[in-house]
């Protein structure tokens, strides 16, 4: 046997070097940095008064350029504000941070945000056109960007992902979100999520995120914003929470309280979702911030007699920073006085606050290299990402006799339209710092992508709204003289969006009289839509050969748009929201319960209506190729599974067209008896999958509880024995259906 030597003492030295080293580098795990925030967010708050836990909790806007308010400075010294709302480039977070490291007595860092949604100043489509290319990867890598170009602009948190379900298109906010329904909206929650906070958002170039509008905002009464809103507890829990479930699954550090009243509390008094259903089922530990001014607010919902009653009220229920409004700060003292705010309750909000600062690493690293500005913002790659998205994000809703793809080599095109050379709408709302000067219009893209020979006429036809019709005459001519005309038609930037409900879906203006008009002359005719929500379009539908729901798809958009139109990319997107024929349908989604008296088409006593007709203008999941897809061979992989069990469902897709393209494949399932009714389709999985030309591929998607299960009436989550269908398609309607069963 070998003898083991004896270590020398300096080997023996360089061993305990060497682990130490390693002990030393290791980087600490989660559970321990998780310990070590908890210490020191304890160790801050033991020494804080009254008035500077206070100041935590007050969030302030500054003025509308980006510079922070003169009276930021002494409230900032004296440890009286903990956040900013738009403070944002030229070093202004800086000089503002400089202030509270410097001067204040605990240094305390301040907490830079700002409403960047869908790009800061690249800017990307609308996250409802986001939705639409039904590949959440896109959206992390948009939002990825977004949190990229935001901190170089100095902030550290956006009030984003927006994740409101919205089944009314009159609500202008629905352009902000994902569309209507629950599944794919948690699938780009969560992906939003992840793009702008990555893995850990303390890292450089990561922001933190924000869910919101927590909740049932975009169930507001007539579509009318900040209306009230008023649903079953099974509804909510279904329909409007699975997208806020999903981000702080995905780790989201914020919540924002919204404006409505859901069921007669408003929503920033609101102690069942803000506490029972936010703390204690979900177990989220980072801090709600209340929308602008809505503790103020209470008092017009008729919820709170006065200030002090509201700040009482919120902060009792949950919402821990208040935005804009100052009502914590001004009573916070009597409150505590009269007991009815007590010191752990404010302990508790300033602790969440401290607790988020300290994961940030903001006490670490409170300023942002302000030369970032100069390089990080509208780089070449950042364009060139946008338009793949924007060209992802695009619905092909008609295209007959192949009247698209256009030739390049095309002899003469109209380009007409108030959309047409419109650099603002496309960005939509809440464009970050996005610059008009910087999109891409159509008529640009166009011009960019067609031969040298080809004749470019633009006419402008309308303005979006008015009533004047004195450049049809031009508008006429310019598509007679062509050999195909291409009408922009849809919404301005602020007509969708926040404070933008609109009554009718209808076009506004004269524009649906410009696009008859130009029909009328008799060229092919193209009509493309830049709006933020679904539009009602029945006439376009009926009479013009060919329509690309663009959407407003930011910076890139008309890069994008030409694209499609000249084929080097084959649209594949898909409607995340129901498009209506009138607006009198709505609401009208997919997702919806069957009723006693389903629709017959000969049976007048049906649920539908006496002048239109019950089936909306395309339905959920909609969008056309320039190629074909073929769903085939839709199989279960057993006709009986338990409750807690699960099932596979495959099918095969095949392109049977003559381009390269991509089809949406989704899995819709419908419990078809259960103790609460269940709606006739919900959707469970879909895959955006590309495939050349008579390729094939086979898909499988796996069922179990979590998307067979619903919450029963008493708000359990159960899985009910009984038959359950699966239907797999390309989009809601045309669907291929299997049975199984629950037992
Ligand atoms: C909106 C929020 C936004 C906030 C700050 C409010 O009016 O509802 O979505 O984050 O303003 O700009």
């Amino acid at each position: 046997m070998k003898r083991r030597k004896h270590l020398r003492p300096l080997s023996l030295l360089l061993c305990l070097v060497v682990v130490l080293a390693l002990l030393l580098s290791t980087p600490p795990s989660s559970a321990q940095r998780g310990n070590d925030v908890e210490r020191r967010v304890n160790a801050l708050l033991a020494r804080m008064t009254l008035a500077e836990k206070l100041g935590q909790l007050q969030q302030l806007d500054g003025e509308g350029n980006g510079n922070f308010r003169p009276e930021h400075l002494e409230l900032v010294r004296k440890g009286l504000l903990g956040s900013t709302l738009g403070v944002r480039n030229g070093g202004q977070p800086n000089k503002l941070q400089r202030v509270a490291m410097e001067e204040s007595r605990l240094k305390i860092p301040l907490l830079f945000g700002f409403d960047t949604i869908h790009g800061y100043r690249t800017i990307f489509p609308i996250p409802l056109a986001e939705a639409a290319s039904w590949d959440p990867s896109l959206a992390e890598r948009s939002s990825s960007i977004a949190a990229k170009e935001s901190y170089a602009a100095g902030l550290r948190w956006t009030f984003a992902p927006m994740v409101d379900i919205a089944r009314d298109p009159r609500w202008g906010r629905i352009t902000e979100g994902a569309g209507e329904d629950p599944f794919l909206g948690a699938a780009f929650a969560r992906a939003r999520v992840r793009g702008f906070q990555g893995d850990d958002y303390s890292q450089p170039g990561k922001v933190l995120a924000c869910a919101k509008h927590w909740v049932g905002y975009g169930a507001a009464e007539g579509g009318r914003d900040y209306n009230t809103t008023e649903m079953s507890e099974q509804t909510l829990r279904s329909i409007y929470f699975p997208p806020f479930k999903a981000a702080i699954d995905a780790g989201v550090g914020t919540f924002m309280s919204a404006f409505n009243a859901l069921n007669g509390v408003p929503t920033s008094a609101n102690h069942f979702t803000l506490t029972k259903v936010l703390r204690d089922e979900w177990k989220f530990d980072g801090f709600v911030v209340s929308d602008y001014t809505s503790v103020k607010e209470l008092i017009n919902h008729g919820y709170a007699a006065n200030d002090k009653e509201a700040a009482w009220l919120a902060l009792n229920a949950g919402v821990d920073m208040e935005m804009v409004s100052r009502l914590f700060n001004q009573h916070g003292a009597a409150l505590l006085n009269e007991k009815k705010w007590t010191q752990a309750t404010i302990d508790e909000a300033v602790r969440r606050v401290l607790r988020i600062k300290f994961r940030l690493g903001l006490f670490e690293r409170p300023y942002v290299d302000e030369s970032l500005e100069k390089t990080a913002h509208l780089t070449a790659e950042s364009r060139t990402v946008a338009r793949e998205i924007a060209g992802k994000s695009m619905v092909l809703l008609k295209n007959d006799r192949e009247t698209l793809p256009l030739a390049k080599t095309v002899g003469s095109i109209a380009v007409i339209g108030p959309l047409a050379d419109d650099n603002r709408s496309p960005l939509g709302w809440w464009s970050g710092d996005g610059k008009d000067e910087d999109t891409v219009t159509p008529l640009t893209g166009i011009r960019a992508k067609v031969s040298s020979q080809t004749k470019v006429t633009y006419a402008k036809g309308c303005d979006i709204t008015g009533d004047s019709d004195a450049g049809f005459v031009e508008a006429v001519a310019a598509a007679r003289s062509s050999d195909v005309a291409v009408v922009f038609v849809g919404e301005s930037k602020d007509m969708a969006g926040e404070a933008a409900s609109r009554v009718t879906l209808d076009l506004p203006g004269r524009q649906m009289d410009l696009v008859k008009e130009v029909a009328r002359a008799g060229k092919p005719t193209i009509v493309v839509l830049i709006n933020g929500r679904p539009p009602a379009i029945g006439w376009i539908v009926d009479n013009v050969p060919a329509i690309l729901e663009a959407w407003m798809a930011g910076t890139e958009s008309g890069n994008a748009i030409a694209d499609i139109l000249f084929g080097d990319v084959n649209p594949g997107g898909k409607l995340p929201v129901t498009f209506p024929r009138v607006t009198g349908q709505v609401p009208i989604y997919y997702n919806h319960l069957n009723t006693g008296r389903p629709p017959e088409a000969n049976n007048r006593y049906t649920a539908k209506y006496f002048d239109a007709p019950w089936t909306p203008q395309f339905p959920f999941g909609f969008g056309l190729s320039y190629t074909q897809f073929k769903i085939s061979n839709v199989a279960v992989s057993a006709t009986q599974i338990r409750p807690d069990g699960t099932i596979r469902v495959t099918a095969d897709v095949e392109n049977t067209g003559k381009r390269a393209g991509d089809e949406v494949v989704q899995l819709y399932i419908r419990d078809v008896t259960a103790t609460i009714t269940r709606p006739v389709k919900e959707l469970k999985g879909f895959q955006r999958v590309t495939l050349q030309p008579g390729a094939k591929r086979s898909l499988e998607f796996v069922l179990g509880p979590e998307h067979l299960g619903f919450y029963n009436r008493d708000m359990k989550f159960v899985v009910e024995p009984g038959e359950f269908r699966v239907m797999v398609g390309s989009n809601s309607q045309d669907v291929i259906e299997k049975t199984f069963e629950v037992r």
